[in-house]
């Protein structure tokens, strides 16, 4: 029996170098074991001896590390051994990943399935609370309970998310530290460790509280999803009662309320996007993540994470390559950007085109989209006039931005506007302050927040829009200057 030291409960680095070696050596998966930092091996096992000289590499199918990443991150005490146990069949049954039938491939199936869904629950049930640190600062604490090993497998979700605050997520087993550039792990943290209330639980009362929507209760498939475990972490739930007990007169105050209907045209075409839309909403709570942009812009057709698809003609999702350096995020799209199902071609399309041509940017080459993919309106007789996206509606519609951003890892992402700063961000920020500066997003992106388009078509008078035009101008020249390869061709 052999046995290789792994340094922390989600180790797969460790596990891939040992398992390497165990191969090498010829070690089948039952005299393998794996111990997890200061755990004691068994009693008659050896520790693992180097790998021979010059052994060669193991080889796997393309799918099978992202697989194995999950599975180390299981509860599952044998997981590592497990983990090897399939590489070693790998090594004379190529084709195994495809035998769904398989009973080890089932199981793997369903390790990597619940490892993902709890890794959605952390990025859904994360509560920060404010803190005040003497030596940190300003500095954001949460605390979560994990059903598995997944705080590294989800710390760079929030290190991207959260990438100008400096955080804190603490957990039983292992917590994570932001500092606003680098990841550290630190050791496990008792419940009494976590922060007490303070301002934010305001702000989350008043968020859950105006995008509740007594409509829509289900108060099985609500407590299903959002067990009564993360409760405690979260102020929303304070509400819920309440809520629920009043669901029924809200129902009845929303259809009383109910906007003035628009024209007749625009109701057939949204009854036909129904009807060619008809998912139910509980199909967007646990979603898969889409491997290309086709998926995702086919997916993000049926979206109803949020209100707003309702009354939309369409999704209007982002258009551009997927291998664009560039990402121009706007706000949402406007009427004509809604009937055409493409972002930018209305009038503020029009002064971003100018912009993009004065600075010499081929817009072929940038990938395009909207914070919030519908378009949200108000119906005045026949005109539907643009009506802001609020804060639940840009968090709803996150999912598919990160989705874009994810799939296509552009160097320069350009914030059009407060909206898409915030939907990049995960914050509110100023124009005023972080205006045609270079932000680093991670380590291979950059942000650059610029004005909308449509705030220069907005202002009164003549002069005022020569000097912001040449204010957009400018910062349209600093993203060609950043990244030169989106020129247009001489
Ligand atoms: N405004 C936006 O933010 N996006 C569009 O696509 C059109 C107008």
């Amino acid at each position: 029996m052999f046995t290789a030291p792994l340094s922390f409960p989600a180790d797969f680095d460790g596990w891939r170098v040992a398992s390497r070696t165990a191969l090498a050596l010829g070690v089948p998966p039952e005299e393998m074991s794996f111990t997890v930092g200061e755990e004691t091996p068994g009693l008659f096992a050896e520790p693992l001896p180097p790998a021979p000289a010059g052994a060669p590499q193991p080889t796997v199918p393309k799918a099978f590390p992202e697989l194995a990443a999950k599975l180390v991150c299981h509860a599952d005490t044998d997981r590592f051994v497990f983990a090897y146990r399939l590489l070693w069949r790998l090594q004379t049954e190529k084709q195994l990943l495809e035998i769904a039938s398989d009973p080890d491939i089932i199981r793997a199936r369903e390790m990597e399935k619940a490892v993902r869904r709890d890794s959605h629950k952390m990025k859904a049930f994360v509560r920060f609370r404010e803190i005040e640190d003497p030596e940190l600062g300003r500095h954001y604490v949460a605390w979560f309970e994990p059903f598995h090993h997944i705080v590294e497998l989800t710390a760079p979700f929030f290190a991207r998310r959260f990438a100008g605050m400096v955080w804190t997520i603490l957990t039983p087993e292992r917590s994570v530290h932001w500092n606003g550039s680098d990841l550290s792990y630190l050791p496990g943290a008792t419940k009494d460790m976590r922060p007490k209330d303070d301002d934010m639980e305001a702000l989350w009362l008043t968020y859950y509280a105006s995008i509740f929507n007594p409509a829509r209760l289900k108060v099985k498939a609500m407590q299903a999803e959002m067990p009564k475990k993360y409760w405690a972490n979260m102020p929303e739930t304070a509400l819920i009662r309440p809520l629920i007990e009043g669901a029924e007169a809200a129902s009845q105050r929303m259809i009383e309320t109910a906007p003035t209907l628009p024209g007749l045209r625009h109701e057939r075409q949204v009854e036909r996007e129904r009807m060619a839309r008809r998912v139910p909403a509980e199909a967007s709570e646990e979603r898969t993540r889409p491997v290309d942009l086709e998926t995702a812009r086919n997916g993000a057709k049926h979206c109803k994470a949020c209100p707003l698809w309702e009354p939309a003609t369409q999704t209007v999702f982002g258009r551009g390559p997927a291998d664009a350096p560039v990402m121009f995020i706007g706000e949402q799209p406007g009427d004509q950007e809604d009937l055409a199902g493409e972002p930018f071609i209305g009038p503020a399309g029009k002064v971003f085109d100018q912009a993009l041509a004065a600075a010499g940017i081929d817009r072929t080459r940038a990938y395009v989209t909207n914070a919030v993919k519908h378009f949200k309106f108000v119906p005045r007789g026949k005109r539907r006039i643009h009506a802001k996206p609020n804060a639940g509606e840009v968090q709803a519609c996150r999912w598919w931005l990160d989705v874009e951003r994810e799939l296509i890892r552009p160097k320069l992402v350009v914030a059009l506007g407060a909206t898409a700063a915030a939907a990049v961000l995960g914050r509110t920020v100023t124009i005023r302050d972080t205006r045609s500066k270079l932000i680093d997003l991670d380590e291979e992106t950059k942000l650059l927040v610029t004005v909308h388009p449509s705030y220069i078509l907005r202002l009164p008078d003549a002069a005022a829009q020569a000097r912001e035009s040449a204010a957009f101008n400018a910062d349209m020249a600093l993203v060609r200057r950043t990244v030169p390869e989106l020129a247009l061709a001489a």
